[in-house]
């Protein structure tokens, strides 16, 4: 599905000004939140496709720096609801955010953009206690932890996710040939420049990563989320099923 939604102008200046809350965090946070903003299509389709619901309590596992939430915010500001484009849903109003990420620098700059707007702590997936939730949101993270505990993260996604709500998971389709190569050597040389010297990654074909999540109770709609970048990104729209 082709989205050209980041050329939108409305969404382009929320970026801005969302990039322009990490500038008192310094130079690097600001410009990785920028060209993130800018250049990573999943932020987009999210808004367009208001994958986030009004009044939605958000878990962002692996959130980084937080660049979601600070884009949430701006989002949510009265220029931005004025001029909002009509083919797009409405802007999610009323959320509440809840983040959490190994890095403590990226946590720290995350806090100081968001104020008192969203939550960011420092904590391991493999281990933080999840509070209760209508979207949780697990963006580019989970090859970063062994198979075990990526099923146990999933698991208690689901517990944690009310009936109905939604997981966004985007993942790296192991199955895709040279584009996931070179998704590979992108996480490969962030993760060396962060000071991991020879990371491991855990990942798997697109096809692993639906069935995982059915067998977890979940439906699953996959959408190649890529556009404009050499990657072999797919974003997984995970909807909990109630127990039968
Ligand atoms: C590629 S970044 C994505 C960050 C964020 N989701 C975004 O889209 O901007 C992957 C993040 O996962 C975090 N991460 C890796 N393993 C983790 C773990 N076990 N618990 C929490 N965060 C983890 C890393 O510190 C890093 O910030």
């Amino acid at each position: 599905m082709t989205e050209p939604t980041r050329d939108e102008a409305p969404f382009r200046a929320a970026v801005e000004r969302a990039a322009q809350r990490f500038r008192p965090a310094g130079r690097t946070p600001y410009h990785f939140a920028r060209g993130k903003l800018r250049g990573d299509p999943v932020f987009a389709a999210m808004l367009r496709q208001g994958l986030i619901p009004a009044d939605a309590r958000i878990v962002d596992i692996g959130c980084g720096q937080g660049v979601l939430a600070a884009l949430l915010a701006e989002c949510e500001q009265p220029q931005a609801l004025a001029a909002w484009p009509a083919s797009w849903a409405p802007p999610p109003r009323g959320w509440t955010l809840t983040g959490f990420d190994l890095r403590r620098d990226a946590v720290a700059a995350g806090q100081r953009a968001l104020g008192e707007r969203a939550l960011l702590q420092v904590g391991d997936a493999r281990a933080m206690a999840l509070p209760a939730c209508d979207v949780a949101v697990i963006l580019d993270v989970l090859h970063y932890i062994d198979f075990e505990a990526q099923e146990q993260v999933l698991q208690r996604v689901a517990a944690a996710l009310v009936e109905g709500g939604t997981l966004l998971l985007r993942v790296g389709d192991a199955a895709s040939g040279w584009r996931f190569r070179v998704t590979l050597i992108g996480d490969w040389l962030i993760t060396l420049v962060r000071g991991t010297p020879w990371p491991r990654f855990w990942t798997r074909p697109l096809a692993q990563w639906i069935a995982l999540l059915e067998r977890l109770g979940f439906s699953v709609q996959a959408q190649p989320m890529s556009e404009g970048t050499p990657f072999a990104n797919v974003l997984l729209k995970a909807r909990r099923l109630g127990a039968s």
